[in-house]
Formats: structure tokens, sequence, C-alpha cells
């Protein structure tokens, strides 16, 4: 039994890895000459309305054609699945059991798009419908003019809302959102140059209302509204949070602090009231939509079995290039302008959830854990990193995605240009070319999976988040491993204090660099 309630049969769990690894080693190329409908076998869609109610439908295609997985690794990592558990733990995730062991909590991000517990789904809409109401009173005028809004939060407090942000407010935005992250005083700096204090709300994201960065921006944000003649400075704070209790404590009026359940795990908040500034910039019929195009794959993930599964045989190629053929990285290329800030995002839900060195038993993992997520905009990166993908000595498995509408107005070319580019590097990485001259050789057989949505609306954003959650579910469940928790980031936290304080037993290296720096 494993730490959150559902069988891993351990035994069956190394016959599915010994199996994999008695495998002869494939290639692209013999694959895809071994089996024509390859691609077709390989292809995944994920479909939803293309509008609420609406006949017609939108949707992603997933192709995973160009990966090593072959018909023996399939079976082998199918019985994997099925040793872990997959099945049971999903149905935990789904239904409010404890997935999270280690802080014995559920993880009901599912709920907040209407995937969870009858009870869970309800608490969700009613949170969602407070955060409706205080949008619509804002964009009314219930509280002045508002033009801009500084959003302070950071990582899953941050990252969620600028990538939103970033991607769905390249024509319109209903209130210009600037979303500050870092404590360097030169992020909020940039922020109160772009804004106009008269008019400016300040948005506190933070689930736990005590992170450092977090509440000294706030503070600093609430001194500039001061300075700047507000009236009422902390009439236009509106806090979003897991402890609404430390908001009003903090000085938050209750009508503006935006609850949401402490069983949404700060990476997983999106769709949460952490979600608040990208509501103010879009509209809360976009973030509907948002919701809905999540909640297509929450249903796909949740019916759908084996290699079928997307987001698990997505999970499959993780698993087998991290620990069969000893990849240390993937990386995540989008070309789309608009999806910028994906690889940042992916970063922290991929790496905290599963950058783990125990079981969900508390036992040291039996192979390596979360590769490095990295990655960039294409075109831009093939002009500056592709040359490693290409011909470097590191195998890195890639993603590419790519929306089929374009973004932009201009020429035609433009767009096209884009997308090619983005086939042509899959299809060079696997096939690579020959040559006598070696500087000039490609080794090609190098893997890659394609991702097209056929817009890159709300929708399709909150498909993509949704895909890449349940993704990282399906790794750590394969894995046996708790992708809820995230205790290694507690240390340097502490450290920071006592350096703060002065009262530590530092190492003579950072005792160095605290007289150097000017803090000792
Ligand atoms: O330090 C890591 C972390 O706890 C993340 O998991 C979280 O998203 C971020 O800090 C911000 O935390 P909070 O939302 O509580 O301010």
């Amino acid at each position: 039994m494993s730490g959150s309630g559902w069988a891993r049969d351990k035994a069956g769990v190394a016959a599915a890895w010994a199996q994999l690894r008695s495998l002869a080693p494939t290639t692209l190329a013999g694959l895809f000459a071994a089996d024509p409908d390859r691609t077709g076998a390989m292809t995944r869609r994920i479909a939803w309305p293309l509008a609420p109610g609406s006949e017609a439908e939108a949707g992603m295609i997933i192709d995973f054609a160009k990966t090593h997985l072959g018909e023996a690794e399939l079976a082998a990592f199918e019985a994997l699945a099925e040793a872990s558990g997959f099945a049971a733990a999903r149905e935990a995730l789904f239904g409010g059991g404890i997935v999270n062991a280690t802080e014995g909590r559920a993880a009901t991000h599912g709920a907040l798009r209407g995937s969870g517990t009858e009870a869970q789904v309800e608490e969700a809409e009613a949170l969602l419908a407070r955060m409706g109401m205080l949008v619509s009173a804002i964009h009314e005028g219930a509280l002045g003019e508002v033009r801009h809004c500084i959003a302070i939060g950071i990582g899953g407090s941050a990252l969620g809302p600028a990538l939103a942000i970033d991607a769905l407010t390249r024509d319109l935005a209903l209130i210009d959102v600037h979303v500050v992250s870092n404590i360097d005083g030169l992020a909020l700096e940039q922020a109160f140059a772009a804004c106009d204090p008269q008019t400016t709300l300040i948005a506190v994201a933070s689930k736990t209302f005590t992170t450092i960065e977090t509440m000294t921006n706030a503070a600093s944000a609430l001194k500039w509204l001061a300075d700047n003649g507000v009236a009422d400075p902390g009439g236009r704070v509106v806090a979003l949070t897991a402890a609404p209790d430390k908001a009003v404590e903090w000085g938050v009026d209750e009508t503006r602090v935006l609850p949401f359940p402490e069983s949404v795990g700060g990476r997983y908040s999106l769709f949460s009231s952490i979600g608040f500034p990208v509501a103010l910039a879009v509209g809360m019929e976009e973030f509907a939509a948002m919701l809905a195009g999540a909640k297509a794959v929450d249903d796909h993930f949740r019916a759908t079995e084996g290699r079928a599964n997307a987001p698990l045989l997505a999970a499959f190629a993780d698993q087998y290039y991290t620990r069969l053929r000893g990849c240390q990285t993937r990386a995540v290329f989008a070309y789309d302008e608009r999806l910028a800030l994906l690889p940042d995002y992916l970063q922290q839900l991929e790496m905290e959830s599963n950058g783990k060195s125990v079981t969900l038993d508390g036992e040291p993992v039996d192979g390596p854990t979360a590769a490095v997520t990295w990655g960039g905009v294409g075109t831009d990166a093939q002009h500056a990193v592709f040359q490693l993908l290409h011909q470097g000595t590191h195998l890195i498995p890639v993603d590419f995605i790519a929306a089929i509408a374009p973004g932009d107005d201009l020429d035609p070319a433009h767009h096209r240009t884009l997308l090619m580019n983005c086939l042509a590097q899959g299809a060079a990485l696997m096939a690579g070319k020959a040559s006598e001259d070696p500087a000039r050789a490609y080794p090609g057989d190098r893997p890659s999976t394609t991702i097209l949505v056929d817009d890159c609306d709300a929708a399709a954003l909150g498909a993509l988040v949704a895909f890449h959650e349940q993704r990282t579910f399906a790794n750590a469940v394969l894995m046996g491993i708790n992708p809820f928790d995230q205790f290694g980031v507690e240390l340097g936290k502490a450290i920071a204090k006592q350096i703060d304080s002065g009262e530590g037993d530092f190492d003579p290296s950072t005792r160095a660099l605290m007289a150097a720096a000017g803090l000792a």
C-alpha cells in the first residue's frame, strides 16, 4: 500500500521496468517503417465546444509519433501504470482522496473547473461566483476608476496569471495588469512607472499570506499609493489567498478577500481566485472558457485508459527518456509569442512537483525523477540553442507547441513561416542527415512531441495547463512519489531568516559573503 492509500504492486512495478530494460532500443525510423499507421496510432485529439453550448468544436492534437515508444514499450508502460495503481490514484485525485499524504491533504484543483466531488465542485463554484461578482463590480466602477492592477505574488501565485495575461491580452485588456513577483525593488518600480496610482488596484496573491517577497512588495505598493495621495490605499487592495484570516489581519477588508481552498496547491492555483487578475484583464466569460478547456482535458484524462490517454502517454514518454535513456532535461518550445511564458510556468509545475528523492512510503526513489524543464520561443530559439539539440552530445526530448490559427493580422507569410519552421525542426531532429564531413553530419533519431491547438485562445490555454498538470500527476504516480508537496524550498527560506538575524551556524564561505554583501 502506498502512502496515499492506493495499492502499488512493487513486484509488478519492478517487473514492468525489467521488461522495459530488456527491450532492444528502438529507432524512430524503424518504428515508422514497422507501422504505416504510426502517425494515426500515436496522435491524440482532445476537443471542447467552440463556445458555450455550441455544437462546433475546437481542440488540440498531440502527436507522439516521433517518440521512441513502440508497441512493446507501450505495453510495458501500460503494465507499469497498472502496477502503480494509476486508475485508483486518478480516482483518488478526482474523488478528494488524500493524494498529498505528507501534508494530509487532497488536491482539489480539478474541482475548480468542475472535476471533483459534488461538495468540492459546489464550493469551487461558490468561490468563483464571489470572484465574478467582485470582478464585475470593479469593471462597473464600484471601486472608482480602475485602469491598472499591480498583481503581487510569487511562484504559483504569479506564474499562471502572468502566462494567462500575456497570452490572452495581446489585442485588448479590460484592465492593464502588471504581475510583480521578485523582491528586487526594481520589479515593483517598473510597475509603478507604468501605472497611475489614482486608478491602480493592488491584488495581493499568496496562498499562505506569509511569503516574505509578496508581503514586502504589498507593503511597498500600499506606501506608493499613500505617498501619491490616494485617500484610502487599503480600500484599493484585493487579497487572493487560502488564509483569509491572515489577509484580514494584514488589513484587507473581508469584502475584498477572495479565498480558495487549502487543498489547491500554489502551482495548481491558476483556476482559483489566484486567477483574479486574469479575470480582471479578460473578463469572466474568457475566464470561464479557460475553465472549460481545462475541464475537457480532465474529462479525457479521467475516462480514457492506457496509451489512449494523452497525459498518461506523455508521462510514458517522459519516463522512457529520463529512466531508460538517461535524459536529464526536457525542452519545451512554444512557436507562439503568446505562449512565451509557458516554459517558465511548466518549470515550476514539473520541477516543484516531481523534483523529489523519496517515494510516498518515504523510501529512496528507484531512479531519476523530474527532468529539468527548460525551453523558449520559436523561431528565436532556433537561432540560439538548437545547435545543441541537433548535434550536441545530450539527448533532449523536445515538445513543440503551436497554434494553427495566426494571432497576428500581418501578411500570412509570418504565421506560415512560423509553423513551417516548427514542423521542420521536429522532422530534422528525427531524420538527421549523413555527411562525409563529420562537422556537417546530423545524427538524427532525436525525439519530439508536437502539440497543435486550433487557436491560442482562453480554452486552449486552459487545456494546455490541465494537460501538463495531469501529465505531471501521471508521472508522479508511475514513480510512486507525491507531486503535491514542496518541502525542498523551506531550508533556504529558514537560512535567509538566520542571515537576517545574524544568528546561525554559517559556513566560512557564507560568512565571508555576508560580510562582503554588508549583511553581517
Ligand atoms: O516557496 C515555494 C512556494 O511555496 C511555492 O510553492 C508557491 O507557489 C510560492 O512559494 C508562493 O507561495 P504563496 O502563494 O503562499 O505566497
